[in-house]
């Protein structure tokens, strides 16, 4: 028998990729303001938990040129949460924020600026990426090892709080003070502590560091991990970490980025669902897709023909802006032997391998493997990513939220003012 356990939501504002099929014509603006608040404003409708913002800080390229498949550019994120701080009132407010390139001072006065003009709702993913070629556009480059992205985005977590925390409880400003590797600063803050006394922090990265990282300092992890069985393994492997630094699992709620298609009934769904797959990868994504994998340029091939007879090119990177190529000989042995299996061309198998659905399905069926996911541990929510923006995420919140309700399994009004208590998570303390 499975245990009934609540589940927490939150609305991804969609990046720059081909998860959004911004050739649908109900698609908007990614950078005008109206798309924004329209999902925030859906979002609290549903009474999510918070709306998160992706960061990228440079476009992407691929062969030399900036990636032009993708809607390009997207404003900073803090400034559009402050703004949407204004037209919401409950709806934790998430922001991604590169800890490699910017200063944990300034962090720390943005962030807590945010938690005060929003009554609490602030929340911050660390995020690492330190390419050099997103360094290229800070003063500093590329400057910093890949080993050493986390030691970094831990002192600067760390350090933030030193800032967030000088403040006594009676109100009075105190000196502050971090001495490390990567930060030696010292003096005194200009704001007071804020409703959250520090914001919700956010963790991202996969690896071991990062899922260490996580276990030491988030209190949320949003994962790539978003099937059962894949879920059930990260989510027991990060729940064992915070042992080992005092926390208890509840403390750090764990929560996959997925996508939802509906239907009236079951094959309207998966016929949906199939549509949006076609439309997420065009001919060109695939060939794309392929290229990226292969290191090599495949212009000439069809996408409609059979896959490359050639293995990939060893060490070849043609796409910059966007995580490693992993190991491109597994993934081109997958797409073979998926391809072979099933007979699929190049734009076939591309969809089958790469396409992100996660619930497919009537609201009833939907509303039902949502909760089997949470109660089977695989994850404490989820994070919706719609395929249209702005509106993508209305249908679910009409028509998936109320049977959440129903079953008792999702919030029926807001309690608490705060995003840590809309997570259900203890108020900090200046020492936490
Ligand atoms: C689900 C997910 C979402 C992410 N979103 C962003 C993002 O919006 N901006 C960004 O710069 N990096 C993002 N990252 C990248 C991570 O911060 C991190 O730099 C990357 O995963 C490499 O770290 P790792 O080696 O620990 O996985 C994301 C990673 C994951 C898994």
């Amino acid at each position: 028998m499975t245990v009934r356990r609540t589940m927490h939501l939150a609305a991804h504002f969609p990046g720059v990729n081909n998860t959004t099929v911004w050739t649908d014509p109900r698609s908007g603006s990614q950078i005008d303001f109206s798309s924004f608040e329209h999902l925030a404003r859906t979002a609290e409708r549903g009474l999510f938990d918070f709306f998160f913002l992706a960061e990228g800080l440079r476009l992407r390229e691929h062969k030399g040129r900036i990636h032009d498949l993708d809607v390009v550019g997207r404003p900073e994120s803090l400034t559009v949460l402050n703004a949407l701080a204004a037209v919401t009132e409950r709806l934790g407010l998430a922001a991604t924020v590169n800890a490699t390139f910017n200063e944990p001072f300034e962090l720390a006065r943005r962030f807590a600026t945010l938690d005060h003009l929003s009554g609490g709702r602030a929340a911050w993913n660390v995020v690492t990426s330190s390419d050099a070629f997103t360094g290229e556009n800070f003063r500093r480059g590329g400057f910093l090892d890949r080993a050493d992205r986390y030691t970094r985005a831990a002192e600067a977590v760390a350090a933030a709080r030193a800032v967030w925390d000088s403040w006594t409880p009676g109100g009075e400003p105190g000196p502050f003070a971090h001495r490390g590797d990567h930060f030696d600063i010292a003096g005194e803050f200009g704001l007071p502590r804020s409703p959250q006394g520090r914001p919700v922090l956010i963790q991202a990265g996969d690896s071991d560091e990062g899922r260490e990282f996580a276990a030491s300092a988030a209190d949320v992890i949003f994962t790539r991990h978003g099937t059962l069985e894949a879920g059930r393994a990260f989510y027991a492997d990060v729940k064992r970490r915070l042992a080992a630094y005092g926390r208890r699992p509840e403390e750090l709620k764990i929560m996959p980025g997925v996508t939802v298609v509906l239907g009236d009934t079951p094959a309207e769904a998966r016929e949906r669902a199939a549509e949006i797959r076609r439309r997420q990868i065009s001919p060109a994504t695939a060939l794309l897709a392929l290229e990226q994998v292969w290191g090599a340029d495949l212009s000439g091939y069809d996408p409609d023909g059979p896959l490359p007879g050639f293995d990939p090119v060893p060490g070849a990177q043609l796409t910059q802006g966007r995580a490693g190529r992993g190991d491109a000989l597994a993934t081109a042995e997958k797409w073979r032997a998926l391809a072979q299996e099933k007979g699929l061309s190049i734009r076939q198998t591309v969809i089958e391998a790469s396409a992100r659905q996660s619930f497919i399905g009537t609201p009833e069926e939907v509303a039902a493997e949502l909760t089997d996911f949470v109660a089977r541990e695989a994850a404490d929510g989820f994070i919706l990513v719609p395929q249209v923006t702005p509106g993508g995420l209305d249908d679910f919140v009409d028509r998936v939220v109320p049977l959440l309700q129903e079953r008792g399994v999702f919030r029926t009004a807001y309690e608490g003012g705060t995003l840590r208590s809309h997570l259900g998570l203890a108020p900090t303390a200046p020492t936490d």
